[in-house]
């Protein structure tokens, strides 16, 4: 039997098929533009996700060839609004999960609701990239838009909606809307007050694992899919990811180095961080998860390679590094604002400390650097509340990198267990299909039986002091800023 696991990221879908042992098959990717109509606005058009995904699976049932393709699910970019009206056609693009337009509704809910009120309803406060807030900008800004709403959607929930004609999700997605009570797994009815919208205008809300239905014949005809291929409803792409690396039940901790990074720490009991720096979300596999996100991770070394350096060449341009620990630079990796732990969308990019010797090589390397800062920083908000992490996974296409995962063992000072697929999200949805297909009875025995470690990177005592003393100077410099960034505007 094979699964299917579709990523749907920012910058392109990753589909992954792999056989009922978790033995990966073929990877397809394929990109789709993204949209930038003001600085901090971010815009995708679904149909560009969908084409993406119908052409990954055409190629994937093709490769499949005598074997039977059983299940399909998905990590999804989490918190994108995607609305339908009453024809299930999309109103406007979505807005996307590192969008900051919503400064004042954000602001709005955090201040005149209350960040108690929020956190008593959902179990999170409002951050600019949240469901909710981006509901009271259109209300405000697109009233039109807003009235013609008949579903409110997830990125993933509607690529599963186009294949199967189900309006559904899951509660990992559903809880970075802030319409969500996560503790009850339930539409929290406050919060949908409070946005002007309704329960029949939300989806149905699923297990990560449970089957939704099955791929409309005509698509799986068109496409060579057997008829009859089962679809789960899968997660958002951090709890997806979390399944891929094998983080779930208690206290296991995953890294994400993607187009954001995240912090991501399972837990089968429902917890709170009492200052709401950390996101309390519900899991894929039935339980919980604390969770830090930056905004800009992996895609602050794209932008430098390639938008600035205008190479593709990252491997090289890593080679000639220096020493670790001894960069006098520092990079805030702020390009998109930054959510955790500043939940600050006028936060910006920046370049500290060059001298006449700097090099272009200190300067990636800063790049580089100030990610993995960024990281400490969520991890560090874990550490208050007592959670101790010592060691963790690691996915996502920054983990690609060697260096990186040295520095980041060493900035963090935590062990990093590699395992054999890094893909995360599409590995963790493909696992999630195969739940759904009854090939495992649990998420956590079929990551338990999947999930491989192939290594270890341990960080080093010398170098893990080099970089505290590096990093208490690091995070001294955002407080500095922040008023200086809120008045260039
Ligand atoms: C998580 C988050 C990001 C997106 C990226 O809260 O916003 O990780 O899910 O796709």
């Amino acid at each position: 039997m094979l699964y299917i696991g579709i990523d749907l990221g920012t910058s392109a879908a990753k589909l992954l098929m792999m056989n009922e042992k978790g033995e990966i098959q073929k990877i397809v990717s394929r990109e789709y533009p993204i949209s930038f109509p003001a600085p901090g606005w971010s815009e995708q058009n679904p149909e560009d996700w969908y084409a993406a995904c119908l052409d990954g699976l055409r190629e994937l049932a093709a490769a499949a060839g005598s074997e039977k393709i059983e299940g399909i699910s998905f990590g999804g970019q989490m918190h994108g609004l995607v609305i339908l009206d009453h024809e299930d056609q999309v109103i406007r693009p979505a807005i996307l999960w590192n969008d900051g337009r919503t400064v004042e509704e954000t602001a709005y809910l955090n201040e005149k609701i209350g960040t108690a009120a929020l956190s008593s309803y959902t179990a999170n406060i409002a951050f600019a990239g949240f469901t909710a807030p981006k509901l009271l900008w259109l209300k405000t800004h697109e009233p039109e838009n807003f009235k013609r709403i008949a579903k409110i959607m997830l990125p993933k929930d509607y690529i599963a909606y186009r294949l199967t004609g189900m309006h559904t999700t899951d509660p990992s997605d559903a809880s970075g809307t802030l319409l969500f009570d996560v503790k009850n797994r339930c539409w929290s009815s406050h919060m949908l007050k409070i946005c002007g919208v309704s329960e029949e205008q939300m989806p149905v809300v699923k297990e990560s694992f449970e089957i939704i239905g099955t791929v409309r014949e005509e698509i799986a005809v068109d496409l060579g899919l057997p008829v009859g291929v089962k679809v789960a409803a899968g997660a958002g792409d951090n709890a997806a990811a979390a399944v891929g690396t094998g983080t779930v039940g208690e206290g296991k901790c995953n890294l994400s180095l993607g187009t954001s990074g995240t912090v991501f720490i399972s837990s089968e009991s429902f917890q709170v961080d009492s200052h709401n720096a950390l996101h309390a979300f519900a899991h894929a596999d039935g339980h919980y998860h604390l969770m830090g996100c930056m905004l800009s991770a992996a895609s602050c070394n794209k932008w430098w390679m390639e938008s600035v350096l205008g190479t593709e060449d990252f491997q090289g341009e890593q080679e000639v590094i220096g020493e670790l620990g001894e960069n006098r630079v520092f990079f805030l990796p702020y390009l998109m604002g930054e959510r955790s732990p500043h939940n600050d969308p006028m936060a910006r990019g920046t370049f500290l400390g060059m001298t006449m010797d700097t090099t272009r090589g200190d300067m990636t390397q800063a790049v580089l650097e100030g990610v993995a800062f960024g990281l400490r920083d969520s991890l560090e908000v874990a550490r208050s509340l007592g959670i101790q992490v010592t060691s963790s996974k690691i996915c996502g296409g920054g983990a690609k990198s060697v260096l990186w995962k040295k520095m980041i063992a060493n900035i963090l000072n935590v062990r990093l267990d590699v395992v054999a697929c890094e893909e995360g999200p599409s590995y963790g949805g493909a696992i999630l299909a195969a739940v759904g297909c009854g090939e495992y009875p649990s998420v956590e025995a079929a990551s338990a039986a999947i999930v491989k470690v192939i290594d270890t990177v341990e960080p080093e005592p010398q170098l893990v002091e080099k970089y505290e003393e590096r990093y208490g100077k690091f995070r001294k410099i955002y407080p500095r800023l922040r008023e200086l960034f809120q008045q260039m505007g």
